[in-house]
């Protein structure tokens, strides 16, 4: 019976694919754990421990505790955060990742979940519809560590014959949870501010178009891959998601549908750099051709529900 972990239960993925793997595999064979406590949706529904993803014995004895079979590792230090303290960002991200696969491959996990991001590409990599093998260079530490973490995974899949599937996503937009501390963090932010006040002051430039995705599409995306047979996961390093690409005056215009007063001003700071350094918008054929990935939201989707869901949670 399978019996998964999610690791970085609390954050903006987490929250949305914790709730939805119980939903679809029952809420006592899904754990979440992290370093410190989840949702109250999450605490309340089914087991979650605290765990620190650096610390091996720890996740040897949850794996043990529990009869963990699948891991689904999600704690990173995202793109902006990680610049701000590029070693501990390098530390974490990298470090964690090697504890979740030599633990695994110790304890014989059977399915491994590890994400990538549009930060693995960099300056040099083709901006537009960029393809699944490209250039991929980036000046990040972010874009860096999961770069690095791309090839540690596919290393890991041909030395060891581990089962590892990762996905790179975009910039995630969603509802139940903050985002955390990323480049795209914009996308999130601009919605309780139209809400809340109808002002909003953008960090990104008004042209800075960037590949984005509503959060159903991402979870979706996930345990799709995570469910396929193992012999239509063709890539082993990590499988380019495309989503809706937009830029901050789109998004602004398409809320404005909503809320027609919103005055957004644009103040770049340091992640515009980080911005400029990724790609517009990124092509998912592969991940189309071998296990069938179709998205279903598109810009005006997605900002409808973004507006009727904060607008229930904030009731506004
Ligand atoms: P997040 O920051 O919202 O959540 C990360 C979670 O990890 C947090 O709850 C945090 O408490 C937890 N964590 C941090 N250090 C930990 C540790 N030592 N042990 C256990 N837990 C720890 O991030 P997210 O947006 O949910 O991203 C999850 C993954 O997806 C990351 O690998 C990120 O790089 C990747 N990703 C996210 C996006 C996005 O737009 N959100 C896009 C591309 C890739
Ligand atoms: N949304 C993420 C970030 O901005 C992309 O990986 O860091």
């Amino acid at each position: 019976m399978k019996k998964i972990l999610v690791i970085g239960a609390a954050g903006q993925i987490g929250t949305d694919l914790t709730l939805e793997l119980r939903n679809r595999f029952g809420r006592d064979h899904v754990v979440a754990s992290d370093i410190k406590l989840a949702s109250d949706d999450i605490m309340q529904q089914g087991p979650f421990v605290k765990l620190d993803a650096m610390d091996s014995k720890q996740l040897q004895s949850i794996i043990d505790d529990y009869g963990i079979t699948e891991i689904y590792h999600l704690a990173a230090i995202l793109s902006g955060n990680a610049e701000k303290n590029p070693k501990w960002a390098w530390d974490l991200n990298m470090n964690s990742l090697f504890n979740v696969l030599d633990v695994s491959r110790s304890k014989g996990i059977s399915k491994i979940f590890w994400p990538s991001s549009m930060g693995a590409f960099g300056p040099t990599t083709p901006e537009w519809d960029t393809p699944q093998v490209t250039v991929m260079e980036p000046t990040t530490v972010y874009g860096i560590s999961k770069l690095a973490g791309e090839r540690w995974v596919e290393y890991y899949h041909h030395k060891y014959g581990m089962d590892i599937r990762s996905l790179r996503y975009p910039g995630l937009i969603s509802y139940k949870t903050e985002a955390g501390g990323g480049t795209t963090d914009y996308a999130v932010e601009i919605f309780y501010q139209a809400i809340k006040c109808g002002e909003y002051e953008c960090f990104l430039s008004e042209d800075m178009a960037l590949p984005m995705m509503f959060m159903d599409d991402a979870v979706e995306a996930t345990i799709q891959l995570m469910e396929a047979p193992a012999d239509q996961v063709k890539v082993r390093s990590s499988y380019n998601l495309g989503g809706i690409s937009f830029t901050p005056k789109e998004l602004a215009d398409e809320i404005r549908k909503y809320i027609p007063n919103l005055e957004v001003t644009y103040k770049p700071d340091f992640r515009q750099e980080i911005a400029e350094s990724w790609p517009r918008r990124i092509s998912d054929e592969a991940a189309q051709k071998d296990w069938g990935w179709q998205p279903q939201y598109d810009l005006e989707k997605m900002t409808r529900v973004m507006i009727e869901k904060i607008r229930e949670k904030l009731g506004k």
